[in-house]
């Protein structure tokens, strides 16, 4: 099966991806992710990606559908993939219909994650990493047993520098102007699926799993 988890910042679209990659063994192809390893990597694009993802904008159609064309096609992702944080735009979703048709392969669900502004805000600004790991908590919803430490290692927690609150609003205003206009057209293909993204974290993705098994 091959899925995009849509939904804006903070709407839990990782926290799920982890449930669903449990249960069901679907590759988790998150381009934040992806484009986070590269901004580590030090290297000259690797800091220009950096001042974007910080600033909270959109990285550039060209360089998010190059890594996904490069990863989607990998063999673990045989066994069905989660798409997680793109399309992002008409243009990106065009890209993706054509690499899959070149390939046999169409999206059978896109399963969108709802949730109001006033929620990510909230969930994103308690939202904690262990950056070894990327295990993710939130201060609140999901604390660590220690404050500010990783569970397993003991180690230091982090906040990612586009989870404060002024870059959060930049990027639900991108996510209002480019990435909600999917949401129609993906209901016209018939593939869209909306689940309410309020609730406990083994809520939703009972929600979800009804979805999933039909
Ligand atoms: P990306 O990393 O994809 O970030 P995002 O889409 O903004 O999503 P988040 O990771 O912030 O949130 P999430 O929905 O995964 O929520 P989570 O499960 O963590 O992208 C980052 C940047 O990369 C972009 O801004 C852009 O610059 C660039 N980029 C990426 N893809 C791109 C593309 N296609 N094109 C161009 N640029 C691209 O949950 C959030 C918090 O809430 C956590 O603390 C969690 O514990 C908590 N939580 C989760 N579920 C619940 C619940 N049910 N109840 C209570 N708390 C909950």
């Amino acid at each position: 099966m091959h899925i995009i988890l849509l939904g804006p910042p903070g709407s839990g679209k990782g926290t799920q991806a982890q449930k669903i990659t449990s249960e069901y063994g679907f590759v988790q192809l998150c381009t934040g992710d992806m484009l986070r390893a590269a901004c580590n990597s030090g290297s000259k694009i690797g800091l220009q990606l950096k001042k974007v993802m910080d600033d909270g904008k959109l990285v550039s159609d060209e360089i998010v559908i190059g890594i996904v064309q490069e990863r989607i096609f990998q063999s673990d992702c045989d066994a069905g993939y989660m798409l997680d944080g793109f399309p992002r735009n008409i243009i990106q979703d065009e890209k993706l219909d054509a690499m899959l048709a070149g390939q046999n392969q169409q999206i059978d669900r896109v399963l969108l994650l709802s949730v109001n502004d006033e929620v990510v805000v909230r969930r994103i600004a308690g939202r904690r990493f262990h950056v070894a790991s990327g295990r993710s908590y939130h201060v609140e919803f999901n604390p660590p047993e220690i404050e500010g430490k990783d569970d397993l290692t003991g180690e230091l927690l982090i906040q990612r520098a586009d989870d404060n609150e002024d870059v959060v609003k930049s990027r639900l205003k991108i996510y209002h102007e480019q990435t909600e206009p999917l949401v129609k057209y993906f209901e016209e293909k018939g593939i869209l699926v909306t689940i309410d993204g309020l609730g406990s974290p083994d809520e939703i993705f009972s929600k979800i799993k009804l979805v999933l098994d039909q």
